[in-house]
């Protein structure tokens, strides 16, 4: 087993907040970097990934649950100028009954995409919001976890319910905040800390902030021309601000792997409650 693969769930308690164009930008990022990586489309409502990227996949991440396909075959790789080592697990939008998947077909996904995974330095899931029990698995599931959220007081109060149903159905207490839309550092970290001083008072742990993604009109723009961001605009600032996030995980993943603490890419964890 490849014990160089480092995978990360993005998180929020809110639809809307940027969770999908982070999880491609940052991917995108990392792959700058050097780094392979898989990017799975793990929102099985709302999925929308194929369309940031403007393709359209004959074959989808349902269809290891229905046919037995093997993922490496669903796969589309999306590297600016054909680059390899940046690759799309696409899923189905709109399938009601994959919404929320039983623990069965959660464990199959699981095994069927762990042998793929081990190939890719780094695995990013695009978790859909809420917190159902498929959103918790997943996140359960993943090396890391990054909770996106913005300045609104819904969002904040949502992440802190994700995050205490996730600590008390799994255990899982390590949260990597990245505040988005910010208006500026300050702002982010004024949002950071009423957020972290709440989970320390009830939850009792602290989360880590990861980064903030300054607000960016460029950001509409490249999904409107369904192209990532940081291939359309590499130099605009949510650009800058995902390539340093990207820094950030790669830095990360080093120190996991000098530490020996990587194990299967997508873990086994299950709920404590
Ligand atoms: N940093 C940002 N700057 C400007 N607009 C943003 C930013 N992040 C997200 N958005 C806007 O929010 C919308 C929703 O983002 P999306 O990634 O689809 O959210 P989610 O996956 O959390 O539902 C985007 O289409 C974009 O218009
Ligand atoms: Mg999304």
């Amino acid at each position: 087993m490849n014990r160089k693969s480092v995978s990360f769930s993005i998180l929020s308690g809110k639809g809307g907040v940027g969770k999908s164009n982070l999880a491609l930008n940052i991917s995108c990022g990392l792959h700058l970097l050097g780094r392979k990586v898989l990017l799975i489309d793990c929102d099985m409502g709302l999925a929308n990934m194929d369309v940031l990227l403007g393709v359209t996949p004959g074959k989808h991440l349902q269809d290891i649950l229905i046919n037995n396909q093997d993922p490496a075959e669903i796969l589309i790789p999306f590297g600016a100028e054909g680059r390899p080592g940046l690759d799309l697990l696409p899923a189905n939008s709109g399938m009601a009954g994959f919404v929320d998947l039983d623990a069965g077909a959660r464990s199959m996904l699981r095994e069927k995409l762990n042998p793929l995974a081990c190939a890719y330095d780094f695995i990013c899931l695009d978790i859909g919001a809420g917190i159902s029990p498929t959103v918790l698995n997943f996140a359960s599931m993943t090396t890391l976890r990054l909770v996106v959220v913005t300045a609104e007081p819904t969002s904040l109060t949502d992440s802190y319910a994700l995050m205490k149903v996730l600590s008390a159905r799994y255990d899982v207490t390590d949260f990597h905040i990245i505040v988005n839309m910010a208006e500026s550092r300050e702002e982010a970290k004024r949002t950071f800390s009423r957020l972290a001083a709440v989970c320390e008072r009830f939850l009792g742990f602290t989360p880590s902030f990861l980064c903030e993604i300054r607000a960016d009109k460029v950001l509409t723009d490249a999904v409107r021309k369904q192209r990532p961001l940081m291939e359309l605009a590499p130099r605009s600032p949510a650009s800058r601000d995902c390539m340093a996030a990207a820094e950030k995980l790669d830095k990360m993943r080093g120190v996991l792997s000098a530490g020996g603490a990587l194990d299967t890419p997508l873990r086994n964890v299950n709920a404590v409650n």
